[in-house]
């Protein structure tokens, strides 16, 4: 039976024959031994594989070089080298995949994070990408986890969808017309009605309303499921396709929103700490060396909590020179967010009572009739994570704010119900899954911490 490198390196039985099979990341000795050091994901570190020449002389072993794929067979004993405490003694090794090393991408000088984007094979063959990668699901199961835990059901909304939750304009279309000779109405406008669905549909930017519909039946629930957002930021915070995970939970109002948001991330943190030590270890002594430290911070502390109209007035009273001035009823950039995060309180920040001009139609309106009872929590190196807000459950409110802001109520009528038959007050968040990784792993550009980033002028694979 095959055992995997994670398992090896935690064995405690020792002289006993085993399986492993991966890939080569290095080949060195001299004529009397060779050392192959073997890598099979299932951990940061390799297996140390010894070669004795006596069994392997060097025409056995010219295949076997970085690279290539192994499957060994040997003897798991204590190793003498330092590094490891356990290594194979190999008695048999097949090649199960050559590569040649002139060609073979990865060598042994770094390859910048840049270039590994555009080599979506040999990526997460890195220590970086193994490293990310394995903590992007440690983080993916918590959440699952979490709301498990917490009596939330795990809703699946729709990736196509006729309407545009966050009212921003920013979709995807999804169409099966002819791009070249669409078919046309009287007026000369495209005729939707001969497409697909009959009408207009596009990629979804947001599970909410969905997610909403569900929460007013099965009271708490989550989403968990790609979003996409045809925004041309060319940023290393966006990406034009995002993971996001949106719970939604009836009867809760703004307080209980942030609650919940302070309490989920943190018990994420704290699972990616218990969990994913070696590889954040690794990350935190390659690229950051404050990321244990702050990851720590944000585990230990509560989140400082404050309204838009108060962050203003910090802002206005900064001794630092912005780049966008600040003034109540502009939308605050991402030099004032991390200016209030990592400068001002030095924590978490969550900024709630947005101007309603600035936030989405279903935000309840505050009883000043100027703010809405949204929340941002704003983290160190990243700005917002999460996004979210109690939602207006007044049908009259709602769509009186619909009007004012353009958005069509007869594409939302199935939406408008829930506010017709038994609404309720009810909350909820968006958490960017990218943003967190990104916060966790500690890396710059969040195109590193997906396996397949879609970005402006990049698809390519
Ligand atoms: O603030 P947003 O736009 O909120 C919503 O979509 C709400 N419907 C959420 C809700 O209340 N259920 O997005 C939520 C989060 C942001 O805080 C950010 O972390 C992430 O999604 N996000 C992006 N992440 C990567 N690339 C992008 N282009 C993103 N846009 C938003
Ligand atoms: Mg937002």
């Amino acid at each position: 039976k095959r055992s995997t490198v994670q398992q090896l390196l935690s064995s405690q039985e020792l002289d006993r024959e085993v399986l492993v099979k991966g890939w080569v990341r290095t080949r060195r000795g001299n004529k009397y031994v060779q050392f192959i050091a073997v890598n099979d994901g299932s951990i940061l570190h390799n297996i140390q594989v010894v070669a004795d020449a006596e069994k392997f002389p060097e025409e056995a072993l010219k295949d076997v070089t970085t690279g290539s794929c192994v499957a060994i067979r040997g003897k798991l004993v204590a190793s003498q080298g330092k590094g490891q405490t356990v290594e194979v003694q190999a008695a048999e090794i097949t090649v199960l995949g050559k590569s040649d090393p002139e060609a073979y991408p990865l060598q042994k000088k770094a390859t910048s994070l840049e270039h590994l984007r555009e080599i979506a094979h040999l990526r997460p063959r890195t220590n970086t990408f193994g490293a990310v990668l394995r903590v992007r699901h440690a983080l993916a199961f918590a959440i699952h986890d979490y709301f498990n835990k917490n009596g939330f059901f795990y809703v699946h909304t729709p990736i196509i969808t006729g309407s545009d939750a966050e009212g921003a304009g920013q979709m995807f279309r999804v169409t099966t017309l002819p791009p070249e000779h669409p078919p046309r109405t009287a007026d000369g406008s495209v005729d939707f009605s001969e497409d697909f669905f009959g009408k207009q549909t596009n990629l979804t930017v947001s599970g909410q309303l969905e997610g909403e519909l569900a929460a007013m039946a099965l009271g708490s629930i989550y989403t968990f499921g790609p979003t996409f957002r045809a925004e041309n930021s060319n940023t290393a915070r966006h990406l034009a396709e995002f993971w996001m995970i949106e719970p939604e939970v009836a009867f809760n109002e703004l307080e209980e929103n942030m609650d919940l948001a302070e309490d989920f991330l943190q018990s994420l943190v704290r699972y990616a700490l218990e969990h994913c030590a070696d590889d954040l270890a690794f990350l935190n002594e390659q690229y950051d060396k404050e990321l244990l430290g702050r990851l720590h911070f944000v585990v230990d502390n509560a989140f400082q909590r404050l309204t838009y109209t108060e962050a203003v007035e910090i802002l206005k009273s900064a001794k630092q020179k912005f780049e966008f001035p600040v003034d109540w009823g502009t939308d605050l950039q991402s030099e004032h967010e991390r200016y209030l995060v990592e400068k001002h309180f030095k924590k978490p920040v969550i900024l709630t009572n947005y101007p309603k001009e600035i936030k989405a139609f279903y935000m309840k309106l505050d009883e000043d009739g100027r703010t809405v009872r949204a929340m941002d929590v704003l983290f160190p190196g990243i700005g917002e994570i999460i996004g979210g807000s109690q939602r207006e459950e007044d049908y009259e409110k709602l769509t009186t704010r619909m009007a004012e802001m353009h958005v069509p109520t007869d594409e939302l009528d199935w939406y408008l119900d829930t506010r017709r038959f038994g609404t309720a007050p009810h909350a909820g968040f968006g958490l960017g899954f990218e943003r967190l990784v990104l916060f966790v792993t500690g890396m710059s550009n969040i195109r590193d911490v997906i396996p397949f980033p879609r970005y402006p002028k990049n698809a390519a694979f």
